[in-house]
């Protein structure tokens, strides 16, 4: 393997030398074209064997520069041999003209056919090299893409669990809470038996609203989809949760572009979504922070999609999104997490007060919507949430 590269690098050096290389390479067939000269002329001239040394640096010179090395190293040889050509040099005997004419022509069909095959080689190479790196780029988006499947499938049976269990313990939880409403009522209990019954009635509250996320996650059903103005849809999600804004002491921006094209979107998932993501940052934020919501339509770039790190092959670059972006100032995500945070059950929260299930509610249902999320720090600090969404194509005049 590495001698594969070093030899891919002297390749990539000397295919089509340049500047100082092209200098050096041109003193060398020089000086080679003149010391075959001299070794021809001191061996005895011409007729002997010797003189074939000089092909050696004219297909070097071809190899190097193509048609024109070929060429021009064949006539450095032609002039170099012209002046002792006709010579038999031990004898003196003349030789006719006809024959330098002769050994030139040779030289210089040599050199142009060289010449021709390395411009003929250089073109395989190149297009081999494309070929070579389209067929890598391809491997890792089918790799991409598998693993993407393997989670989807995973994703689906734990679904398929989680309905079987949230059916299961809903009923004896209702009953619970049935149970805890009627001796709260009907007891005419003490302070401590009071709390006690308040403890029950949270905790049976905190296992439905874990079922609930669980029945959410699970459930298939087929989305509505219906072209929506997505800065609405922001704006009364964030209706819903300008009171936590507020007793968090958060400041809340927004910069929604008007002219965004509509997007096909089932309304109450993508609520569901952008509340998921708004409660993110609020709980990040503890203390008080800003959160910053905007929207825009645009071109994507490479660099868009390469932060993506899933659903890459849903977009391509130059297509145009709309795009939402939630901005908070909180911690930020520790580096180590951010690949695990759209896994259902991943928390960092403490127990009772997230379920670890928003960020894979809302991937699932981003998915559904052939849309993209991803998730990522600032350099500023705080987390970034990022949603690309296919611009609805019924809004296309075309
Ligand atoms: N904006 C953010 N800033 C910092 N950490 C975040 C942010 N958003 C998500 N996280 C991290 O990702 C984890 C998973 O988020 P997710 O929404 O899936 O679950 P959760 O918020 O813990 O619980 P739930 O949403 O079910 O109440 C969070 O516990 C938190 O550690
Ligand atoms: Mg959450």
């Amino acid at each position: 393997m590495t001698d594969l590269q070093g030899l891919d690098s002297f390749v990539e050096r000397w295919r089509a030398p340049a500047g100082r290389h092209a200098a050096v390479a041109i003193a060398a067939i020089t000086a080679a074209v003149a010391g075959v000269g001299l070794l021809v002329y001191s061996t005895g001239g011409t007729a002997f064997a010797w003189l074939n040394l000089m092909y050696l640096p004219i297909v070097l010179s071809a190899a190097l520069f193509r048609i024109p090395g070929g060429i021009g190293a064949a006539l450095l040889a032609g002039l170099v041999i012209g002046p002792f050509m006709p010579l038999y040099v031990p004898r003196g005997i003349p030789q006719p003209a006809a024959n330098w004419m002769a050994r030139t022509g040779f030289f210089l069909i040599i050199g142009a056919f060289t010449g021709m095959l390395f411009t003929w080689l250089t073109a395989q190479y190149d297009r081999l090299k494309k070929a070579h790196e389209e067929l890598l780029q391809s491997h890792r988006q089918l790799r991409d893409t598998q693993m993407e499947l393997i989670q989807a499938a995973k994703l689906e049976s734990i679904g398929r669990l989680a309905a079987g269990v949230a059916h299961e313990v809903k009923n004896p939880l209702a009953v619970i809470q049935m149970g805890v409403d009627y001796l709260d009522t009907s007891l005419n209990a003490g302070p401590d038996v009071k709390e006690v019954l308040d403890e029950i009635d949270a905790a049976v509250k905190r296992a439905d609203a874990v079922i609930k996320g669980l029945v959410n996650f699970s459930r298939s059903e087929a989305l509505e989809l219906i072209p929506a103005d997505l800065n609405g849809i922001l704006e009364s999600a964030l209706n819903l949760v300008r009171h936590e804004l507020k007793t968090e002491h958060i400041t809340l921006e927004t910069r929604l572009d008007r002219s965004i094209s509509a997007v096909a979107v089932d309304r109450n998932k993508i609520q569901q979504v952008f509340i998921n993501l708004f409660m993110n940052a609020v709980q990040a934020m503890e203390g008080g922070g800003s959160l910053t919501v905007t929207t825009e339509q645009r071109k994507l770039s490479g660099e868009d999609l390469g932060r993506l790190s899933h659903g890459k092959q849903r977009f391509a670059a130059g297509d145009s999104a709309v795009v939402v972006e939630i901005t908070d100032t909180g911690p930020g995500i520790p580096e180590d997490k951010l690949d695990k945070l759209f896994d259902p059950f991943f928390t960092t929260k403490p127990v009772g007060k997230g379920t670890g299930l928003g960020l894979s509610v809302s991937r699932t249902i981003i998915d559904h919507h052939d849309a993209v999320i991803a998730i990522r720090n600032r350099e500023e600090g705080g987390a970034l949430a990022t949603i690309l969404f296919k611009p609805n194509r019924g809004r296309n005049p075309l």
